[in-house]
């Protein structure tokens, strides 16, 4: 038993996540940690015509960041830079039907990674 109850999303997340590793061609990289927990998330992109055509992760994490992460990087595949940017936390807390509330800071892991890549995207191609 675990002390959180995660949902059945969380689980499947955590025991199988999707797109773990490193893209090492990736077009850009953004990383993110929470200086309290020590976990700390790096998501790579690969970008063509401002769309996410693919993308990966690596993670140091609790249960609740290692979902997160993968269901980060779900949600954000195909989307243009534009709506992925708009994925919110609770956006992907809700994916996962939901995170204790004690866990919900995990979830800004993955959203602050998603935006720290697509920002580092664009820094890249403004100097290009
Ligand atoms: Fe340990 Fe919830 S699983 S705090
Ligand atoms: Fe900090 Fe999960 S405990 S990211």
């Amino acid at each position: 038993m675990y002390c959180c109850s995660f949902s059945d999303k969380v689980m499947d997340h955590f025991m199988s996540p999707r797109n773990v590793g490193v893209i090492s061609d990736a077009d850009a990289e953004g990383s993110s940690g929470d200086p309290e927990c020590g976990d700390a998330l790096t998501i790579y992109i690969k970008v063509e015509d401002y769309v996410i055509t693919d993308i990966s992760f690596l993670v140091f994490g609790c249960v609740a960041a290692i979902a997160s992460s993968s269901m980060t990087t779900e949600l954000a595949k195909g989307r243009n830079l534009e709506e992925a940017l708009q994925i919110t936390n609770q956006d992907i807390a809700d994916a996962l039907d939901g995170l204790p509330e004690s866990k919900m800071h995990c979830s800004v892991l993955g959203a602050d990674a998603l935006e720290n890549a697509i920002k580092n995207y664009y820094t890249k191609n403004q100097k290009k």
